[in-house]
């Protein structure tokens, strides 16, 4: 069947993959192309729509692409730097300076139908170093950011030229945090390129389930199953194009997994009737060993991917299955923050990512009919697929379970940029009458589609829920080195903090599941589980002022496509129980609500 066409061209953007979903979600089939493919490959698209990009337009950065796709008499879209090299393309200025991360309010100049059915005003998101200073003679300004407290006027957040077909958004229109990006892109794609609708879910059911019996022929295909909604949407998948008979699945519990997880997996397969299948190894220990010592995130995420096949690959040569193709649930963030598009940065490794998987798939050995989904078309996909509705609104979690939420240390403070950072960030909590703490730790978080490996700050203080989210953007916006912040839960106010030496143990793995088990059981019980995107609980690894204990820190975040996430502020009902319990364990001595936005901070820790 002929599909009108949409080509996004991938610049390595941390939202290159969305910008093609969300082209999809209004029926029209999008394709991925990079940057240098010859012109004649753009040319049958009835648009085209830039990405985002980790270079910089106003270095010149990545500036070697196919330009003639300017020459064409096709409409194109660029967002963020693909709207910085449009500006640029038609005699604008692009400088390196006025970024911004986070939500911001888009106000336009006037109307146009890329804008239709939209208000003057409307909330955008942000995520940029470079910005459009000027723009060419045929280019007229859409819209504009206004000055808010702590940050300057933006203008050009949104030019266009009707002559020459051509737009750009300083914002990134394919996030759910810009709150009618669908409305903006549907408007360009249905309207400005005039393409009819005629892709869905259906079509795609129908056509991977085809794509997965040629890749697999006559073989059988054996897959890691840990009971999450991908691997489990996954398995029903390969197993309605090759049967079930074909499918094998495997259940390991790494050590790190929730508590009574694996008993919980094995009963859903069976109802799903994939039991007869499926395989069960207990193989904590040899994780744990595995990573004794590790403290760096990027080592463990790489032990525990390596282990994960060590151990599949010794269960099936038990199991006298070699010849499988390796069955996985990878869906599409897993593969774009692991750095597997071209361009784009690695924000971290994921489990079902590392170096042996990436050969065996150049082997075409591997199987994984969601990789260019997100988790929302991963769940509607399960509900075409029949499977049952409280499998497939559990909270996702990641392959590598707690590992990622344990976070380890040397026991050294890393307080690099301290000394600067602290007069700047006692300024901004006087400012919204918080005390602010720098901690000596580093976690993971992602900037303007870079990797940033930075430290958290400890806000303690009664502050309103907003202001609170205002000191959270200007620290990391404006203090370097911050990508992160905590709100503290406990009654005292810390006034230093150290790292507490601290590696992967069965201690520390079975201190965290209780305090994750206590966090989801009040999350089910004040009836906010399914409102709640996902709630990580997290180990950290510091103490703060004369005590010995660790910090747990809660991160409850609303998100779509794991992508971006708000984070949620906890009924006060609810963090009194909370903080009731933690802080009765064992071990920990403190407790904290994550209250970053992704970016700058990434849903996990490490
Ligand atoms: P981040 O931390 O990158 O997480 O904001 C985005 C989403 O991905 C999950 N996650 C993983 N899932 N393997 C997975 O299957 C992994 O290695 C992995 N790391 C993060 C995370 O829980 C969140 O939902």
């Amino acid at each position: 069947m002929h599909h009108d066409t949409i080509a996004v061209i991938d610049f390595g953007g941390q939202y290159a993959h969305l910008i093609a979903n969300k082209v999809r979600r209004q029926g029209v089939l999008a394709e991925i192309r990079q940057p240098e493919d010859p012109i004649d490959a753009f040319s049958p698209y009835k648009g085209i729509i830039i990405s985002g990009s980790p270079s910089m337009s106003s270095q010149d950065e990545d500036a070697g692409y196919t330009k003639e796709i300017f020459d064409l008499d096709i409409p194109i879209l660029g967002f963020c730097f693909g709207h910085q090299e449009i500006a640029k393309h038609y005699g604008g200025t692009v400088i390196a300076g006025g970024r911004q991360w986070g939500r911001a309010d888009l106000h336009l100049t006037g109307e146009h139908r890329i804008f239709a059915g939209l208000d003057s005003v409307e909330q955008v998101f942000m995520s940029h170093y470079d910005s459009v200073e000027t723009i060419g003679p045929d280019f007229e300004e859409y819209g504009y950011t206004p000055e808010i407290e702590g940050s300057p006027e933006h203008r050009n957040a949104a030019i266009g030229s009707d002559a020459l077909k051509r737009y750009g958004f300083q914002y990134h229109a394919e996030v759910d945090d810009t709150v009618n990006g669908d409305k903006m892109i549907g408007n360009f794609v249905l309207d400005i390129c005039d393409c009819t609708p005629s892709w869905d879910m259906m079509a795609f059911l129908k056509e991977e389930k085809k794509r997965v019996a040629a890749q697999v022929g006559a073989e059988s295909v054996f897959l890691l199953a840990s009971g999450g909604v991908d691997s489990t949407v996954a398995a029903v998948l390969i197993g309605e194009a090759l049967g079930p008979e074909r499918v094998h699945l495997l259940h390991i519990d790494n050590g790190m997994m929730r508590k009574n997880e694996s008993q919980n997996v094995i009963k859903m397969f069976e109802q799903l009737g994939l039991g007869s299948h499926l395989h069960f190894v207990d193989a904590s220990d040899t994780f744990l060993s595995a990573l004794e010592g590790a403290v760096e995130p990027e080592k463990k995420r790489e032990i525990i991917g390596n282990t994960f096949i060590d151990v599949f690959n010794a269960e099936a040569k038990r199991l006298n299955i070699e010849s499988h193709l390796l069955g996985q649930g990878t869906i599409y963030p897993d593969t774009i923050e692991t750095g597997g598009t071209k361009r784009a940065d690695t924000i971290k490794t994921h489990h079902n990512r590392v170096a042996v998987i990436e050969e065996l798939i150049q082997q075409g050995k591997v199987v994984e009919p969601l990789a260019d989904l997100y988790k929302v078309e991963v769940r509607e996909l399960g509900e075409h697929l029949g499977i049952p509705r409280e499998m497939l609104v559990r909270h996702p979690f990641p392959g590598p379970g707690l590992g990622v939420r344990a976070l380890c240390s040397d026991g050294v403070p890393d307080e690099e940029g301290f000394a600067d950072a602290l007069v700047q960030l006692d300024l901004i909590g006087q400012d919204f009458g918080l005390h602010v703490l720098p901690l000596p730790i580093r976690s993971v978080g992602v900037k303007a589609d870079l990797r940033a490996y930075e430290h958290p700050a400890l806000l303690t203080g009664d502050a309103p829920w907003d202001k609170i989210i205002d000191t959270v953007s200007l620290i990391t916006t404006e203090v370097p080195g911050f990508n992160r912040c905590i709100w503290n839960l406990g009654e005292s106010r810390p006034t230093s903090a150290k790292p507490v030496k601290a590696t992967m143990t069965k201690q520390r793995l079975d201190l965290l599941r209780e305090a994750d088990h206590i966090v989801m059981d009040g999350l089910a019980r004040h009836g906010l589980y399914e409102e709640i995107w996902q709630c990580p609980t997290v180990l950290v690894p510091v103490s703060f002022d004369e005590e010995d204990g660790e910090l747990i820190v809660i991160r409850p975040i609303r998100s779509e496509r794991a992508m971006t996430a708000t984070p949620i502020k906890l009924p006060d009902g609810l963090v009194r129980e909370l903080r009731g319990a933690i802080l009765a364990l064992n071990g920990v001595s403190s407790l904290a609500l994550d209250v970053t936005s992704k970016p700058p901070g990434t849903i996990e820790w490490e």
